[in-house]
């Protein structure tokens, strides 16, 4: 059966003093309550091999945010999935709206990034949403499965069983507006029915689906307990202990 899934992306926050004392802190919560759930913390590339050295792994996953869409050389400033791995993440997010908008990610990108990081053993979790004006256009199930069909379903069977995917309506990432928890089960449930038709219904029903935007105590509960709802992507919420630890706690 699939995995329920809480995963931190902490963006762009965070020193590396900052960091490793929030990485610490995570762990910590996590060994003293034992969740219900798979744990991970998505962190800046800097932070990687330190908060390795400070986690146990094997309790609390560790994953970057990106990784480039080459293997190695002259790319100056990027950090390959090779690198990514080679500090001990297990997981890497991959085609978050942030990536999207703000640094020209299509989907032709994303399938080599894809390709890297399951070639050097790191599990993808990888970002679909769509935007306000094709929420309010009806659109939103046309937009995911565009984008399921052009970043991941080149994959085999077996390497499709490797991924996670993360639901992000763009409209509510950071801005205090949540998806009802009928609207995240209605999407989730219509991604898992695409990857059913493309893959087979054992393979969808094995993949876990994560729910990402304004996540957070008071609301992970209700967005949980639905039935495609897999577990969280949190933004703003992983970067406190308490609130992070509060919607593990919801599974
Ligand atoms: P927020 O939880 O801050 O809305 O961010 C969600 C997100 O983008 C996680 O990847």
């Amino acid at each position: 059966m699939r995995k329920n899934i809480v995963a931190g992306n902490w963006k762009m926050n965070t020193t590396l003093p900052e960091g490793l004392a929030l990485a610490k802190e995570v762990n910590d919560a996590v060994m003293a309550c034992r969740p219900n759930c798979d744990v991970i913390i998505c962190v800046p590339f800097t932070h990687l091999a330190s908060i390795d050295h400070v986690i146990d792994s094997t309790k609390l996953g560790l994953g970057a945010e990106n990784c480039a869409d080459h293997k190695s050389g002259a790319y100056t400033g990027e950090v390959s999935a090779a690198m990514v791995a080679s500090t001990g993440a297990k997981y890497v997010i991959l085609g978050h709206s942030e990536r999207r908008q703000y640094y020209g990610e299509v989907s032709a990108i994303l399938r080599d990034k894809v390709a890297l990081a399951l070639e050097n053993g790191l599990t993808p979790i990888f970002c679909i949403g769509e935007v306000l004006e094709e929420r309010e256009a009806g659109k939103q199930n046309e937009v995911v499965k565009s984008q399921l069909v052009e970043g991941l379903f080149n994959l085999s069977k077996d390497e499709f069983a490797k991924i996670i995917i993360a639901y992000e309506p763009v409209w509510a990432i950071g801005t205090g507006k949540t998806a009802t928890a009928d609207q995240a089960e209605e999407i989730h449930a219509f991604i898992r029915s695409a990857i059913a038709e493309k893959y087979g219904k054992e393979i969808a029903e094995n993949t876990s689906i994560l729910y990402g935007g304004s996540c957070k105590p008071s609301n992970a509960a209700e967005l949980f307990a639905k039935p495609n709802v897999d577990g969280g992507l949190i933004g703003g919420a992983s970067l406190k202990c308490e609130d992070f630890m509060g919607i593990v706690k919801a599974f």
